[in-house]
């Protein structure tokens, strides 16, 4: 099965945001990943929904949208209204999993899970039949730029069994480069996300196509 590539707009310019999503979209990109930073859950500042709603009308592709926020629960509608397609929430920044994935499908969105490095596919356990995606981080969240973790190959592995033969994506985030794809993929992940990989020179669409 082909991989997705989800591009994240954390390494895009952000002075010419709408430009750059659009560019991204042109050049194959099958979601569009968009890293929301508190500067509490992580040690950096991102977007908030307005910058999502902003984005919107620039490109029809899924909106890919990464919360790293605590708490998450109240602004989980607005990332909805704002028109995100996928809203992932991390296992670590919600005190009531199984509440915050029903609120995300209660407003008809698909429901993600993030884990960190250090966070044990086991905490998905009882969710699975909630969960439309779950996000393998294989960076400590917060920056991109950073080098992939090998452990999350083998929570890749692990979450694959799990899952069976569900309806959920396996998506991987943070230090995925045209070297490493195949491990992942071989893993069992459908998602790739990448930031600096993409957008580390002008020519997006071989970036994504080498990803692929
Ligand atoms: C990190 C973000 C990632 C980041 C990945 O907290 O969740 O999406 O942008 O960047 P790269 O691909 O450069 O590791
Ligand atoms: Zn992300």
């Amino acid at each position: 099965m082909p991989v997705k590539i989800a591009p994240s707009i954390l390494s895009a310019d952000f002075a010419r945001l709408g430009e750059e999503v659009r560019a991204i979209d042109a050049a194959g990109a099958d979601y569009i990943h968009i890293d929301v930073m508190d500067g509490h859950f992580v040690p950096n500042l991102t977007f908030g929904p307005l910058v999502v709603k902003a984005l919107r009308p620039h490109t029809a592709k899924v909106f890919d949208v990464h919360l790293m926020i605590e708490p998450v629960e109240p602004y989980i509608a607005a990332f909805a209204e704002a028109g995100s397609d996928i809203i992932t929430v991390h296992a670590e920044a919600t005190r009531h999993l199984d509440r915050s994935l029903q609120l995300i499908r209660s407003l008809g969105r698909k429901a993600g899970v993030s884990l960190n490095p250090a966070t044990p596919e086991s905490v998905v356990e009882y969710v699975l039949d909630k969960l439309d995606l779950i996000l393998v981080m294989s960076v400590n969240p917060g920056f991109g730029g950073q080098s992939f973790i090998p452990s999350a190959l083998d929570k890749i592995a692990r979450l694959r069994r799990m899952i069976g033969d569900r309806p959920i994506e396996i998506e991987v985030d943070g230090g995925v480069t045209a070297e490493n794809v195949g491990e992942i993929a071989a893993a069992g992940a459908q998602v790739l996300v990448a930031g600096s990989a993409v957008f580390r020179t002008p020519d997006y669409r071989s970036n994504i196509a080498a990803l692929r």
